[in-house]
């Protein structure tokens, strides 16, 4: 096992071509937002007790109303077949190892079927909403089906944020075989050797939900462009007509909106920023964590994600009044440096990590951490 989560990265930038890392890391623009989710974690310092027994922790909590052996779920990310053969499989199987739900991303590389087939975890749907709703509709029946829990709504990407490192490496969907996509996949040996072909990726649950035939790379990936723009509130009623079980609403980064998702019906938030991919220059979700909660009731759930790295930004988090926290990019570091294994083993490192923290915090019960146990909450000059 490697030492932390950023040695994991270290090894994925190493052994993917430039524009799957490219894919895997970069922020939009400046990447002003995706510096600053680390920042706000860095800055957020702790007021640790002695003379507290913490022999016996307790790290369970229950999100969407269902039991988790600590406070995080495995997020949604799109296109992790870039990285491994059959990540989303991967990913699934290691969530259920580690006691956590796993989130499928409709920009997945696996179908939900061959997921459930791999995992008889928790698993949840991200849904991102095309123009034509009948896609969205076929998505969750399928996931129903399949006995998925909980729905992730994804409202903070009508278009995809600026991403100047697709320019730069030449990554695009479809994939264009350009002499430098072709040098870059030729210089990265190992990576063809364990994704090869499989590593162009196919959008296979949104080509099937959409039922098409023929090169479903390049069909689905057009599809994929075909947002609803339209999407607003009011479709929260649609959704719910479709998803009998708990829906979250993925991407809200103010607390008004926050209190409509919740007027809307939606069962619980995820206050994101989608990892300082999306739109550049806005605040860490951490940063309006207390805020948000206090504005909210204490019935919904607050699931925090961007820029953790560290088990001890879990328990920041969770301090904050976080449910749990969406893990994105580090269990994907994991997969990508050494597949299935080292995702296992960037889940170890931050479930270790959340018990160091949580004895040298003299906090042993997760339930119980509160503002208390911090010092200084941050307000980030800008
Ligand atoms: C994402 N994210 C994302 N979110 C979503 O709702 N649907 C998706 O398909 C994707 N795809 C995706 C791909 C990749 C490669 C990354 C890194 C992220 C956003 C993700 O769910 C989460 O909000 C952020 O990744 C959290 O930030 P950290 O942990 O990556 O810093």
């Amino acid at each position: 096992m490697r030492a932390n989560v950023f040695d994991y990265q270290l090894a994925a930038e190493r052994f993917l071509p430039a524009f799957a890392y490219g894919y895997l890391e970069g922020g939009a623009e400046q990447s002003v937002t995706m510096r600053r989710n680390r920042r706000a974690f860095e800055e957020t310092l702790f007021a640790p007790r002695v003379g507290v027994d913490v022999s016996v922790l307790d790290t369970t909590t229950r999100v969407a109303d269902r039991p988790l052996a600590w406070p995080a779920i495995v997020g949604p990310t799109g296109l992790n077949g870039l990285f491994r053969h059959r990540a989303e499989e991967s990913l699934a199987r290691q969530a259920h190892a580690a006691g956590l739900p796993f989130a499928l991303s409709t920009a997945s590389t696996s179908l939900i079927e061959s997921v459930r087939e791999a995992s008889n975890g928790d698993l949840w749907l991200q849904l991102y909403v095309q123009r034509d709703r009948r896609i969205a509709e076929d998505m969750m029946r399928r996931a129903r089906a399949c006995d998925f829990s909980t729905l992730l709504l994804t409202v903070d990407t009508a278009v995809s944020g600026q991403r100047d490192h697709y320019r730069r490496t030449g990554f695009t969907l479809p994939i264009r075989w350009t002499p430098r996509m072709i040098w870059d996949v030729a210089s990265h040996p190992r990576w063809c050797g364990a994704v090869g072909l499989h590593g162009i990726p196919k959008l296979v649950n949104l080509a099937r939900s959409a039922g098409l035939s023929g090169d479903l790379a390049e069909q689905a990936a057009a599809m994929s462009r075909e947002m609803d723009m339209s999407l607003s509130w009011g479709d929260l009623a649609w959704v719910r007509r479709h998803w009998p079980g708990r829906i979250f609403v993925k991407g809200v980064q103010r607390v008004a909106d926050a209190q409509l998702a919740v007027a809307h019906g939606a069962d619980g938030i995820v206050l994101s920023n989608h990892g300082g991919r999306q739109l550049d220059g806005v605040p860490s979700p951490l940063e309006m964590l207390q805020e948000t909660v206090a504005a909210l009731p204490s019935h919904v759930d607050v699931i925090v994600d961007g820029g953790i790295r560290r088990g001890s930004d879990i328990v920041k988090a969770v301090a904050l009044g976080a449910r749990a926290v969406l893990l994105g990019r580090a269990p994907l570091y994991g997969l990508a440096a050494e597949g299935e294994t080292g995702c296992a083993d960037v889940l170890a490192l931050l479930r270790q990590e959340l018990h160091t923290c949580l004895r040298l915090l003299g906090c042993p019960r997760v339930a119980a951490l509160d503002p208390t146990y911090l010092a200084a909450v941050p307000h980030l000059p800008t």
